[in-house]
């Protein structure tokens, strides 16, 4: 007998229906799966056989054939167990589902035992098998939750392949699974800018970098509190807004990194050590997965001692940070990760740390600094906005018991700020001022006469490269949006000039 069962698959952040077809017939005992499948999709020939028999029924000893369609796509992971299985039980008449299957994908990986485990990318899944018109998925248990983000989907979450096969002859008795309730989530609660003593303009630095997700490097000796600074950036960061939380769990479900959540909606906070690898950085791999920079999408990548990581690093990290994007090309497929990240960096001014320091004498020669910073000089160092040089806090302001703003205080501001960016650049795609072009600056930014003069005569005598100018006027267009003014003026400019150091 002939049977048909609709199941899934991803490539990058996309999905796509998986049709698979089991034909038994007489003949001598085999099982054989077709359609390009992977070494994964081979082993699940044993899953599925030990699962079905360790679930008290019977294992075919026909000729079995499976049949997994579109060929073309190469079709990996072992999330077609239950499909298979359900697809046998079908085509050997041990099963006859009470409502037609049409409408209906099955996704999970199977145990020995029968048991039903999580599978990775079930949002994206879910997401796409709605768009094809498919109103029920069988899926995991614990997957259940991350898909009922999908709304008008019908989520049937499973432990097992026994419950599978119960709900198919008697949808009526499934019983929804509670939805638990997650308390909203805070990121480092605990962590609060005002514990930061002093270091009045790196803070206002932070915030300018919130409000416009602008780019931002500290630069200053050991322990004058860059870390401590940079880990403060996501308390004041505003919650995503609904389509960014969607993208970012989408992104997170890939990687197999949701830890339980339902919805992503706190701005995510990356901080990968500097011996991480190009490929873990960027993503990547011979089935694509988001790296650390996707991770980040929409939240702050913070790679503190940026010199300390390897060139080969830097380099790829510089392309996405232009684009927005990851393009990962495979030998039968390119596939995109969105990386639409806020790029935190640390660096001490030399490598021994006290160049332009009061209190210690700096041992490295020109030479040395040079090499130091000649790694992250130029292109990389062109797309930070906000280079922001700190020295270390003078003891009486350590003791004095002022942090100054609080957090919550700053995050109120950087809402406020992000708002008027959101109506201003609605018409555009575009959702911060970092995001602008030379085009868009001149038609959004409103520069007074007196402030364009005040740039251009400074751009002359400093020597200001044309991505400096740029830089200064998106950064100048932050800090009048802090302020809630129409239009940027001199003084603007003028802080905008100081973040910076090079070009
Ligand atoms: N401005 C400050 N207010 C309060 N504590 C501070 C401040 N600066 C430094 N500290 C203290 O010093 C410690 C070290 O700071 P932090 O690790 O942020 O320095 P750093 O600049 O990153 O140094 P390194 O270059 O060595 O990484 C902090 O954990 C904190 O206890
Ligand atoms: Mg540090």
């Amino acid at each position: 007998m002939l049977s048909k069962v609709y199941s899934c698959c991803f490539f990058g952040m996309d999905g796509y229906c998986v049709e698979i077809e089991t034909f038994i017939s007489n003949g001598l005992p085999s099982c054989q799966i077709v359609g390009l499948p992977d070494a994964a999709v081979n082993e699940s020939k044993e899953r599925v056989r030990s699962a079905i028999k360790n679930s008290g029924m019977e294992f075919p000893l026909k000729r079995i054939t499976v049949n997994m369609a579109p060929a073309d796509i190469r079709k990996e992971g072992a999330f077609y167990d239950l499909p298979i299985a359900v697809g046998i039980l079908l085509s050997s008449g041990q099963v006859e589902p009470a409502f037609p299957m049409e409408d209906t994908a099955i996704i999970g990986e199977l145990s020995l035992g029968g048991e039903v485990k999580k599978v990775k990318g079930i949002l994206t899944m879910a997401i796409a098998l709605k768009e094809m018109g498919f109103s029920r998925i069988i899926l995991p248990r614990d997957n259940a939750e991350e898909a009922s983000i999908v709304e008008n989907m019908e989520i049937i979450g499973i432990k097992s392949l026994d419950e599978a096969v119960e709900y198919l002859k008697a949808p009526e008795k499934y019983k929804q699974p509670k939805k638990s309730e997650h308390p909203p989530e805070a990121p480092g609660a605990e962590l609060d800018l005002s514990d930061v003593r002093g270091q009045e303009n790196a803070k206002r630095a932070l915030e300018i970098a919130a409000a416009g997700m602008h780019n931002i490097i500290l630069i200053g000796p050991p322990g004058s509190g860059k870390t401590m600074l940079a880990r403060r950036l996501p308390t004041i960061l505003p919650d995503l807004k609904e389509e960014q939380a969607l993208e970012v769990t989408k992104i997170y479900s890939i990687a197999g990194k949701l830890e339980g959540k339902s919805i992503i909606r706190v701005p995510p906070f990356r901080a990968p050590h500097h011996t991480i690898s190009a490929a873990s950085l960027v993503g990547g791999g011979t089935i694509p997965r988001p790296g650390e920079i996707s991770l980040a999408h929409q939240g702050v990548l913070f790679l503190d001692e940026l010199p300390e990581f390897s060139r080969r690093v830097l380099e790829a990290l510089r392309q996405p940070v232009e684009n927005e994007v990851i393009t990962v090309s495979r030998v039968n497929a390119t596939f995109s990760f969105p990386a639409k990240f806020l790029l935190a960096a640390s660096a001490n001014p030399c490598p021994c740390g006290y160049y332009g320091d009061h209190t210690r004498e700096c041992r490295c020669s020109p030479r040395d600094i040079q090499k130091y910073f000649g790694r992250i000089s130029g292109p990389l160092m062109d797309r930070i906005d906000l280079q922001v040089e700190i020295s270390r806090v003078p003891v009486q302001d350590l003791d004095r018991r002022k942090g100054g703003a609080t957090s919550a205080e700053v995050k109120e501001r950087v809402i406020r700020a992000r708002e008027i960016q959101y109506n201003r650049l609605k018409g555009k795609g575009l959702l911060y001022n970092s995001q602008l072009s030379i085009k868009d600056i001149e038609q959004n930014c409103r520069v007074s006469a007196r402030a364009m003069d005040f740039l251009n005569s400074t751009y002359r005598r400093l020597g200001l490269s044309a991505r400096g100018y740029v830089k200064v006027l998106k950064v100048a267009r932050t800090i009048a949006d802090l302020e809630e003014k129409g239009g940027v003026e001199v003084e603007d400019i003028a802080e905008a000039l100081q973040y910076r150091i090079t070009s």
